[in-house]
């Protein structure tokens, strides 16, 4: 990394439409400005705080898409996937990229960068020196997915979903007067996405069944087919037995009728639901797996997306820190050295082919 000065940091507006959350909010954008950082935040129509809310703590306001021709030395920061333009990356962007793992495009992004120069800094490799995330949408993550679990068991989720805010969402979640009791098992349980999945099922007065490795080293999968409710919320790492096969979608003994997939790993080779082959959407969040005895897939890829405020402040909260260090910092040292690494797996670096 270059001196340890002060970066000028640029929020970029989201190019997905539907995103509507962003890594720093309007609070956490006063302290970044106190403490010397240029920050410039583009005009975004989506973005859950208006502009004005930024530019009032003293940033510097500038056009949806602008980061394409910022000094240099810019370090622009976002969530997800950048536009397809321009095909060579200058800067040193601050986003999740996926690139690491052969996902789709990820090439092509990596190759971006190689052609322009600049460098990802990866937020999903934003780590701690034991490897621990230090800024993740987990927590929201899960208690979106067993929320919606509930709402459907429960007969009362509407489609499409819509972003919402927590108040709200809980409203709907509290049990009525002749709402049945149920049985819910969150797996991943001890993790930040299982703790949101425990939340939001105490709201909706369930007391779930917890599992993390210790309960599933060896799998009791009749346990786990006997309740009504289940919330996947583990980050494997390792391949293990499935918790759900096929067979057991035909089996008459089985309980289970809602299945809410938040670790969403479909078509790995680590995926614990091997059961179905494509996520669902907020337009058409619920699936039918089968119909007799009937079982229902929840499987959104981006759950914290539907509670843009508070998902946002969270992630905010816990990245200034690390942004506060910029450009020097340990863990984007780590996010750096792993950007060069996936540049020499593929090839891209400017040392050539395949060197060291
Ligand atoms: N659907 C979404 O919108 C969304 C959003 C954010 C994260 N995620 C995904 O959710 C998953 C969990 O993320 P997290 O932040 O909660 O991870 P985490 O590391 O905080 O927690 C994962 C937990 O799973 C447990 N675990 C691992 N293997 C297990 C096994 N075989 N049996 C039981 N428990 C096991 C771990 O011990 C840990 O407690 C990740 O795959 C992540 O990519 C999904």
């Amino acid at each position: 990394m270059t001196a340890p000065t002060a970066p000028h940091l640029w929020l970029r507006h989201e190019a997905r439409t539907t995103e509507r959350r962003t890594p720093v909010v309007p609070e956490d954008a006063r302290r970044l400005v106190e403490a010397g950082v240029r920050l410039t935040v583009e005009e975004s129509p989506q973005r859950i705080f208006p502009v004005e809310e930024y530019e009032a703590v003293g940033a510097r306001v500038a056009a949806a898409g602008s980061w394409v021709s910022a000094p240099p030395e810019t370090v622009v920061l976002g969530l997800k996937e950048l536009p397809d333009q321009p095909t060579e990356l200058t800067h040193r962007h601050i986003f999740f990229g996926h690139a690491y793992k052969q996902q789709p495009g990820a090439a092509d992004l990596l190759r971006r960068f190689a052609a322009g120069g600049g460098a990802l800094l990866d937020l999903e490799y934003l780590v701690d020196e034991q490897g621990r995330r230090l800024a993740a949408f987990g927590f929201w993550a899960g208690y979106l997915g067993a929320a919606l679990a509930v709402l459907h068991h429960r007969g009362r989720l509407t489609a499409p979903l819509r972003p919402t805010d927590k108040d709200t969402l809980d409203e709907t979640l509290r049990p009525l007067t002749g709402d049945g009791e149920f049985t819910a098992l969150v797996v991943g349980a001890l993790g930040r996405s299982g703790r949101g999945a425990r939340a939001a099922l105490a709201t909706a007065g369930a007391d779930p069944t917890c599992w993390d490795l210790a309960e599933t080293r060896d799998l009791d999968r009749r346990a786990l087919l006997g309740h009504d409710l289940l919330v996947n919320c583990v980050l494997a790492t390792t391949p293990v037995p499935p918790f759900v096969r096929e067979e057991d979608l035909d089996d008459p003994a089985r309980g289970l009728r809602t299945l809410s997939d938040v670790t969403c790993d479909v078509g790995s080779p680590l995926n614990v639901l091997p059961v179905y082959d494509r996520t669902t959407e907020w337009t058409d969040p619920v699936r039918t797996l089968r119909k007799e005895p009937p079982l229902d897939l929840i499987a959104i890829d981006n759950l914290p997306s539907l509670l843009p405020r508070e998902s946002s402040t969270d992630f905010s909260a816990a990245l200034l820190p690390q942004l506060l260090e910029l450009p020097a910092g340990d863990a984007w040292a780590r996010c750096l050295e792993r950007f060069r690494r996936a540049e020499r797996e593929l090839g891209t670096d400017r040392g050539g082919f395949g060197h060291e």
